[in-house]
């Protein structure tokens, strides 16, 4: 079998992290895809970093050129462009392509997935939502016969961290960030963090994936945790509560009365949850994601939702499938999510913190 070119946009925590375990451990991945998986480039903004196991010679600003000459794209600069227009030329040039981007695929999401459909190639994105948790392709495929009617969740592993800190050891806000940048767990603009637009993303991906209809972004009310203080976090825990910045999607039924037709609800908010509550036990910049069905009932998700090496765990899986599919000659295809979407007006969202 021909090597397979893998192309990698970005080296930053998770990139550098991917580019590692790739060069790291050939054998392993040539064994689990039929195919060896060659390094080709790593695309970055500066050469002039030093990048710790990265060798120099794999660096290139050229990103146009790597994604040309790919098999396989793997997209972690984050952003939306140039990361958009890389991703749909390396889509119609035939290449598969795996996306960390939250932020791309919440806003142009559906054009991106349309690109993979009409080329006949995979988009795969299980590490866009909660990191090392597998959450995008349970809800894609092994959900995809249920009727998921609501997701709770953590998805924003930077404001647990932040929260959970300020609980456990009242510490101020501006701190705590700090240490959550260092620690790899922020964007690299932390203002998508910590005022919800990243959980917002997250929310928007989850629920287009679960009702299976296009929400956007723009469609997710979110509030951050910027107004949380110390006082708010102390008075919390004397009534019993922990705050977490949760998201909430939810199926919504048709109200005749009011004219409304179903839909879906997405909102990010800080709010109050019971001390004995699973979510509560939530802590670091661990993730949750509780997902009820119809059928299936509840089902919880829980793990690491941020960083380089839980990050690059879901990559690499999603490397490897893709890999496989082209090893065995199908390329494979992807629905685009379909339907009609109805955003629950700002009123009907239930008690906040504050
Ligand atoms: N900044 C994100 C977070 C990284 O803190 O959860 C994972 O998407």
């Amino acid at each position: 079998t021909q090597p397979l070119r893998v192309a990698l946009l970005g080296c930053g925590v998770v990139g550098s992290e991917v580019a590692r375990q790739l060069l790291g451990r050939p054998e392993e991945f040539a064994a689990r895809t039929g195919a060896s998986l060659e390094l080709s480039g790593i695309a970055v903004r500066s050469l002039d970093r030093e990048r710790p196991g990265i060798p120099a010679g794999l660096l290139t600003t050229d990103a146009r050129a790597l994604v040309a000459d790919a098999d396989i794209v793997v997209e972690v600069m984050g952003g939306i462009e140039p990361a958009r227009s890389l991703i749909l030329s390396a889509l119609e040039s035939g290449a598969s392509v795996v996306t960390a981007n939250k932020a791309l695929l919440a806003q142009h999401g559906t054009e991106l997935i349309k690109a993979a459909h009409d080329a006949g190639v995979r988009l795969e994105y299980e590490a866009a939502v909660a990191g090392a948790i597998p959450i995008v392709r349970p809800l894609d495929d092994s959900l995809a016969g249920d009727r998921v009617t609501r997701i709770l969740g953590i998805v924003n592993g930077t404001t647990n961290f932040i929260l959970d800190k300020m609980d456990a050891e009242g510490s101020a806000f501006d701190e705590v960030l700090a240490e959550a940048q260092e620690l790899g767990y922020a964007e690299a603009d932390p203002t998508a963090d910590v005022d919800g637009h990243d959980a917002a993303a997250k929310a928007a991906i989850l629920s287009s994936l679960a009702f299976h209809t296009p929400v956007q972004l723009d469609d997710v009310h979110v509030e951050g945790i910027r107004d949380v203080s110390p006082q708010s976090v102390e008075l919390a825990r004397e009534q019993g509560y922990v705050i977490k910045l949760l998201a909430i999607c939810e199926r919504v039924a048709a109200d005749d009365a009011a004219g409304m037709e179903p839909g879906v609800s997405a909102r990010v908010y800080p709010a109050l949850i019971p001390r004995g509550h699973a979510l509560a036990a939530v802590r670091g910049a661990y993730n949750a994601v509780f997902v009820q069905a119809e059928q299936a009932g509840s089902l919880m998700f829980y793990g690491q939702g941020a960083g380089g090496a839980p990050t690059s765990s879901a990559i690499l899986g999603d490397i490897v499938s893709v890999a496989r599919r082209r090893v065995l000659g199908g390329r494979g295809k992807y629905s685009p999510a379909t339907g009609r979407l109805r955003i629950v007006p700002l009123d009907e969202i239930p008690t906040q913190y504050h």
